[in-house]
C-alpha cells in the first residue's frame, strides 16, 4: 500500500474565518467537491484512507461542527485549536473537553508553535493537554518542530527528542489507544510556518524518521508504525505531492493554503491520489 497509515489533511484556520465565513467555506466546499476531487477520493474517504479535518477558531467551532455533521461529501471532521487539561474550573478564557464533546468534536490540536511562542505553551503544558484529552477520548494532533536557529545549530534532532519526550504522556506507554491513529504527531519546523519556506521532502523525511524512532523507543514498534506523522509549514497544493511521496509523511497540517475551499479541495485531491498511488 502506498500510504500504510493513509493520508490526513488538516486545515489550521488559526484566527481566521468568522462564523458567517465558516458557513460560506462549507457551502463552497460542498458545491465544488464533486468536480474538484478525483474519482479515487470517494473510495479513499469511505475506507478512511483519506481524512479531512478543519481546525477553526473557537468561536466558529460550533458552526463548523454543525455543518460538518450535515455534510455528506466530502466528509469533514472538526478539531479545536486549544483545549484546557482540566474539565472545568477557574480558568478564565479557556475551553474544556466536555464543552467540545457536547458539540460533537473528537479532535484537538496541542502544542502548536504559535501557542508556544505567544501564549506560554511548554512541553509540560502540552503533555498535560495531550494526556487529559486522550483520556477524555479525543484524538490529538501534537505539534513539534525546531526554530531556524536550532536547525542552523544542528539541534533539530535533540529539539524533537526533548519535545516528544516532554510532551508525550508517561503513563500512555504501550497503551492500545496509540495503535489506532488516536495520537497524531505534526512536524512543523517553526522556520517554515507562514514563511513560504517549505522544508524539502528530504528534510521532512529525515525529521519524520527521527520522530518515528522516538515513538518506537517510547511505545514500541507496532504503535510507532501506526502513528501518523503530518508535515506542516508552508504546504501548498503545488508542493504537497512531493511531501506526501515521502514514506514517513502521512499527511499535512496546513495553515494559509487551507483557508479557501478551492485550496483545501486541491490538498484533499492530492491526498486522494497519494493513497491510491
Ligand atoms: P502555514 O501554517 O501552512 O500557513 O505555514 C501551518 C501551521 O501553522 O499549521
Amino acid at each position: 500500500m502506498a500510504k500504510p497509515r493513509g493520508v490526513l489533511i488538516a486545515g489550521n484556520w488559526k484566527m481566521n474565518h468568522t462564523s458567517a465565513e465558516t458557513s460560506g467555506f462549507f457551502a463552497t466546499l460542498r458545491a465544488q467537491a464533486e468536480k474538484s476531487l478525483p474519482s479515487q477520493a470517494k473510495k479513499a474517504f469511505e475506507s478512511k484512507q483519506l481524512q479531512a479535518v478543519v481546525i477553526p477558531p473557537m468561536f466558529s467551532v460550533e458552526k463548523a461542527a454543525k455543518l460538518a455533521q450535515e455534510m455528506i461529501y466530502p466528509p469533514v471532521q472538526v478539531a479545536a485549536q486549544n483545549v484546557h487539561w482540566e474539565k472545568k474550573g477557574a480558568f478564565t478564557g479557556e475551553v474544556s473537553g466536555p464543552m467540545l464533546h457536547e458539540l460533537g468534536l473528537k479532535w484537538a490540536l496541542v502544542g502548536h508553535s504559535e501557542r508556544r511562542q505567544f501564549f506560554g505553551e511548554t512541553d509540560e503544558t502540552a503533555r498535560k493537554r495531550t494526556e487529559s484529552l486522550l483520556e477524555q477520548g479525543f484524538k490529538v494532533i501534537l505539534c513539534v518542530g525546531e526554530t531556524r536557529a536550532e536547525r542552523e545549530a544542528g539541534q533539530t534532532s535533540s529539539v524533537l527528542t526533548r519535545q516528544i519526550q516532554g510532551a508525550l504522556p508517561e503513563k500512555a506507554k504501550g497503551a492500545a489507544k496509540f495503535l489506532d491513529g488516536t495520537l497524531v504527531i505534526a512536524y512543523e519546523p517553526v522556520w517554515a510556518i507562514g514563511t513560504g519556506l517549505t522544508a524539502s521532502p528530504e528534510q521532512a523525511e529525515e525529521a519524520h524518521q527521527t520522530l518515528r524512532k522516538l515513538l518506537w523507543d517510547r511505545f514500541g514498534m507496532e504503535a510507532s508504525g501506526r502513528t501518523p506523522i503530518l508535515y506542516g509549514g508552508s504546504v501548498t497544493p503545488e508542493n504537497v505531492d512531493s511531501l506526501l511521496a515521502c514514506a514517513n509523511v502521512d499527511g499535512a497540517l496546513v495553515g494559509g493554503a487551507s483557508l479557501k475551499p478551492d485550496g483545501f479541495l486541491a490538498l484533499l485531491a492530492a491526498g486522494a491520489i497519494a493513497t491510491a498511488r
